[in-house]
């Protein structure tokens, strides 16, 4: 089978495109034939070596956690899936390899795909939906009417967490470009803010949720920003972050670790059409190499 992989962590001219055996799936595994799989920025900060602790130093390594498929086969003891599945979900990060034509992942990080639901669109979802859902419910737990301020708003977990926070009926400021404020706005965002000119001091104590999914902001300004009694959700850590969040109860560090409650949730926002993504573009396996280089290094396209 196909498969993007590299054989060191570096520059995105480590990766090719291989011919490789097809993976077996482990106890509590499934091996999934990839329809879609969507682009993290982890995958190039795992690329570069930037997450190296997390991700090991096992080589050749596969890129890609994100993906949609339909279950091959099922490793032993799994019971929950069985061959021709249609699911969705995401690797580990130091299993990765969803950009290649099967994949193998635990069975805890996927779930069963709405059938109402385009492969397309549940691969972009595991990833930043588990890190919205876990930030804005199981965290922060955010009630009707209650106010938060989501950075990034039109990024891939910002955009999950508006659609979130708008489910929950709270009331959203959000940050993102200026050539964003309209689609922000229609996406429920009611005070949209360009990130190059946002004056935190016009925010003080507004907010009972702070989520910093562009990492745009220190521990001190989110604080500025919370009601009593608030909290701050942090997915971008710094080593001042993570040493900020195990010493204050106002603010929080969120990994993207589905749990059956979260995925249960975005399942069911996803079927409902209360979650949908943005997708920038497709691209076959075939084409993927270039079109990653283009995302990391332009941005371009959005989504
Ligand atoms: N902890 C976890 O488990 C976890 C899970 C998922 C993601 N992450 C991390 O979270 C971050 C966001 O991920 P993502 O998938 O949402 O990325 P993304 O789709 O690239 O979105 C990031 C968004 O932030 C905007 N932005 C850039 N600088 C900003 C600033 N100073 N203020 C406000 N907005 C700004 C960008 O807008 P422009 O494009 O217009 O600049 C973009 O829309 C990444 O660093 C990612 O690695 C962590």
């Amino acid at each position: 089978m196909k498969r993007i992989q590299y054989f060191k962590y570096g520059s995105p001219e480590e990766l090719s495109l291989a011919d490789v055996d097809q993976p077996k799936p482990g106890r509590g595994q499934i091996l999934v034939h990839v329809k879609a799989a969507s682009v993290n920025p982890m995958d190039w900060k795992i690329r570069s070596g930037e997450m190296k602790m997390m991700s090991g130093s096992h080589f050749p390594r596969g890129l890609g956690h994100d993906f949609a498929g339909i279950v091959e086969s099922v490793g032993p003891d799994v019971d929950q899936f069985r061959r021709g599945d249609e699911v969705f979900g995401a690797t580990t990060i130091r299993q990765a390899g969803a950009f290649a034509e099967y994949v193998v992942a635990d069975t805890k990080t996927v779930g069963l795909k709405p059938s109402n639901v385009p492969f397309e669109q549940a691969a972009t979802m595991t990833v930043v939906g588990s890190a919205a859902w876990l930030g804005l419910i199981a965290k922060a737990k955010l009630r009707a009417g209650q106010s938060v301020l989501i950075t990034g708003c039109l990024g891939g977990v910002g955009r999950s967490a508006v659609q979130i926070a708008r489910m929950q009926g709270a009331i959203v400021t959000g940050s993102c470009g200026a050539s964003g404020r309209d689609e922000a706005q229609a996406l429920g965002v009611r005070e949209v803010n360009d990130y190059r000119a946002f004056d935190i001091g016009s925010y003080r104590r507004r907010f009972n949720v702070v989520f910093d999914t562009a990492g745009a902001l220190s521990l001190r300004q989110c604080g500025a920003m919370l009601k009593k009694g608030g909290m701050s959700l942090h997915i971008v850590p710094t080593p001042a972050k993570m040493i900020g969040c195990l010493l204050s109860s106002r603010h929080h560090l969120v990994f993207a670790n589905p749990t059956p409650e979260s995925f249960a949730g975005i399942t069911e926002a996803l079927e409902q059409g209360i979650l949908v993504p943005a997708i920038g573009r497709v691209v076959p396996l075939s084409e993927a190499i270039p079109a990653l280089v283009e995302l990391e290094k332009r941005g371009v396209p959005k989504g």
